[in-house]
Order: structure tokens, then C-alpha cells, then sequence
């Protein structure tokens, strides 16, 4: 089996072997990697910029076209099946990990695809719930590859914006577009500065050189984590709103001024005003960023970082007691540069900038530490940063 596949895949060795029994000479298969974000965190919906990069850790799909209209999933790492079909889609409701697939196939039809039936197997090594939006691979794989079986030709920032409308409308989080624009337009060793507002974008090289990016998983996932990140988007809509009845100008938080919120949304609600004051400041903070990383300078880029997880912690609060504590643990070892938690919170992951030769020790001194104090296994990830989604055949 393995040698018959090989001819027919370049690099088929690099596949996860469980993905090898579903292939066959007509399958479209998908590689879709998960992201970090090195800062710009919240300013997505807030129409900001972010500094997200693919990752090594992916999504792997196979799909094979079928003769009917049924549409037949199997998550290889989780044993489950669900079927379906797309002149009838149902949506599941015992397993949430159908709807990221069937929410795109949802999307294409809606967007005027002509679709049939297929089967779907896919694995993943991007850890599920650590805040590396394998929920966004999953629904970019899915894009990427209906796409290519049924010759669609949708376009790349149409997928990206069709698998975020999947995920706001299927799953239900009103997620901006950093995730799936990270996953698809992904660079080898480059970070996006993506404009969430125009989706003009520039791939800025990011130098590894001495540096590793590692990743503590405090290994918990707050169920708060959805339903206060729907609150935050209200909140933000809300200062803006604030805003608006004096300057109708200010379309969103990427037009506003700390001067502006001091004026007309502070003395309307505290609360509101905290939190867009950390996105006000992040917006700019990033931008202040890419000036320090075109500059070479990561020790500047590393304290960026730091102000960021007090801003998430303290005004946005999004953050946990683990994540606090992973970044505090950190804070004062001269060789990590820069650490802050990432994503939307509420557990999930920490990213450090840290200096290579210090890697090993870092990981085995905080694990120990994080046990002792919270009582849990820290996991580790030293990533790289890769091309985005990509057909493998
Ligand atoms: C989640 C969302 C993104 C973004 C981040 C926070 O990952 O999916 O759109 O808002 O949170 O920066």
C-alpha cells in the first residue's frame, strides 16, 4: 500500500500513515496548518491590524468524490463518523467537530457552488482547545479542498471569508478573520501584518536566528471562553457607538483616539471604556512592533509582548490565573524576550520568544514549576513558522 501511494504523492512520506488507507489515485488531499499570533490581539473584529503565522502543526484532509449525494466524515483521531448529505444538510448535534466541516460545505452552497457528495477522513497534530485555531484548519482544509475536487475556483480570501462565516454562523463564535486568513495565506519564516479593516496584507520576514518560539499549553480551556468573547465584541461595539453620537466618522475602535474615549465613553460607561482602551492601545502597540521587528530589535519587540498580557489580563480581561502565571513565571528570566498569552483566552496558550541555547532548561524548569503550583502537566510546543494551506495532491 505504502509503496502504491508513493507514487502517486510527492512526498508521501510525510503524511501521517493513518491518512494512507483512505487514499486513492483521485483524492484531494489538504494540508492546513494551525497559527500563532506574535501580537494584535482582539484587533481583528475591532478592524486593527495582527501578526499571525502558520504553523508546523496542521490539519491533514482526504477527500474522494462520491457517486451519491451523501457526505460521509470520519475524524480518524477521535474514531467518529457522521454522515449526511448535501442536497440535505444536517447539522450535528452530539460531536461540535462535523459542524466546522459541514458549515463551509454550508458556506460554498450558499455562495453559489455546485457541490456533490464526497468522503472525508482527516487527522490533526495541532492540540484541540490550546487556542492554535484547529477549529480554522479544519474549516480551511474543508474550503481548500471542496474546492479543488469540484472545481469551484473560488478565490483565496473568498475561502478564508467563507470558512469565518462558517464558524460565526455554524459553530456560533463571532470570530474576526485572523484564524483563517493565518492558516490560508500563511508564509515560510514570515509573520502577515494584515490590515483587518482593508485585508491589505505584507508578509514581514521574521529572523529565527537565536530565537525559538515556544509555546506553553497550561492544558485548560475555560468554558467561559465563547460567550465572553461575544460579550467583548458587544462591549467594543458599544464604545464605538459612544463614540459615533459625537463623530460619526469612527466606523470602528481602528478609528478611535485614547482622547476620544476619555471624552465621550468614559463618562458613559467604565467598563466599556476599559476594554476599548486596551484595544485602542494594542492597535498601536502594534504598529509600534513592526517597527522594533523591521529594526531587528526583539528585545523591544519581546517587551511589547509583556505589555500586551497586561493589557489582555488587567483591562480586556480575558486571561486566566494559568496563563498569568505562565507569563509571570517568565517574566524576569533574561533570556525569554517576550511573553503573552495568545488568542481569545481563557486558557489556551502562552507564546515566548526565547533564546535558543535557553529552550530546554525554560521548558523543564517551568514545567516543574506549573505543577507545583497549579497542579497540572505543562505541555510544550517549540514551533517554526510555515506556509499556509496548501493541496498536497
Ligand atoms: C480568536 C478569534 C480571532 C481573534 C482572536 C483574538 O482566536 O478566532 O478572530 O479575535 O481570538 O485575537
Amino acid at each position: 500500500m505504502q509503496n502504491s501511494i508513493a507514487t502517486f504523492i510527492p512526498g508521501a512520506h510525510t503524511l501521517p500513515s493513518s491518512l494512507r488507507e483512505f487514499i486513492t489515485e483521485k483524492s484531494v488531499i489538504v494540508r492546513s496548518p494551525g497559527r500563532i499570533n506574535l501580537i494584535g490581539e482582539h484587533t481583528d473584529y475591532n478592524g486593527g491590524f495582527v501578526l499571525p503565522a502558520a504553523i508546523n502543526k496542521a490539519v491533514y484532509m482526504v477527500m474522494n468524490e462520491r457517486v451519491d449525494n451523501g457526505i460521509h466524515l470520519h475524524a480518524i483521531d477521535l474514531h467518529e463518523n457522521y454522515i449526511t448529505s448535501v442536497t440535505d444538510l444536517q447539522e450535528s448535534v452530539e460531536s461540535s467537530w462535523p459542524n466546522y466541516v459541514l458549515g463551509v460545505v454550508d458556506q460554498f452552497l450558499k455562495a453559489g457552488a455546485v457541490l456533490k457528495g464526497f468522503d472525508m477522513a482527516f487527522t490533526a497534530d495541532i492540540p484541540i482547545g490550546a487556542g492554535l485555531s484547529s477549529s480554522a484548519a479544519v474549516e480551511c482544509a474543508t474550503a481548500k479542498a471542496l474546492n479543488e475536487m469540484f472545481g469551484v475556483g473560488f478565490d483565496t480570501l473568498t475561502m478564508v471569508r467563507l470558512s469565518q462565516k462558517a464558524e460565526n454562523e455554524y459553530v456560533g463564535v463571532q470570530c474576526g478573520i485572523m484564524d483563517q486568513f493565518a492558516s490560508m495565506f500563511g508564509k515560510k519564516n514570515h509573520v502577515i501584518k494584515l490590515d483587518c479593516r482593508s485585508l491589505e496584507y505584507d508578509y514581514e520576514p521574521f529572523n529565527m536566528n537565536g530565537i525559538k518560539i515556544v509555546l506553553f499549553d497550561t492544558g485548560v480551556k475555560h468554558s467561559l471562553g465563547s460567550s465572553e468573547y461575544n460579550v467583548r465584541r458587544q462591549q467594543c461595539e458599544k464604545g464605538v457607538a459612544l463614540i459615533q453620537q459625537h463623530l460619526s466618522e469612527v466606523r470602528s475602535l481602528r478609528d478611535a483616539t485614547p482622547a476620544m474615549l476619555d471624552q465621550y465613553v468614559l463618562t458613559e460607561d467604565v467598563h466599556v471604556y476599559i476594554r476599548c482602551r486596551y484595544v485602542v492601545e494594542e492597535i498601536q502597540r502594534l504598529l509600534a512592533a513592526c517597527v522594533d521587528l523591521e529594526a531587528n530589535d526583539m528585545e523591544a519587540f519581546g517587551k511589547k509582548m509583556y505589555e500586551t498580557h497586561f493589557g489582555l489580563s488587567k483591562l480586556y480581561e480575558v486571561s486566566c490565573d494559568e496563563l498569568d502565571y505562565l507569563v509571570e513565571h517568565v517574566q524576569h528570566n533574561p533570556h525569554v524576550l517576550g511573553a503573552r498569552m495568545m488568542g481569545g483566552g481563557f486558557g489556551g496558550c502562552t507564546i515566548n520568544l526565547v533564546e535558543e541555547e535557553a529552550v530546554n532548561q525554560l521548558i523543564e524548569e517551568t514545567a516543574t514549576a506549573y505543577r507545583n503550583a497549579m497542579k497540572l502537566d505543562l505541555k510544550a510546543y517549540v514551533v517554526s513558522i510555515e506556509d499556509g494551506t496548501s493541496v498536497l495532491k
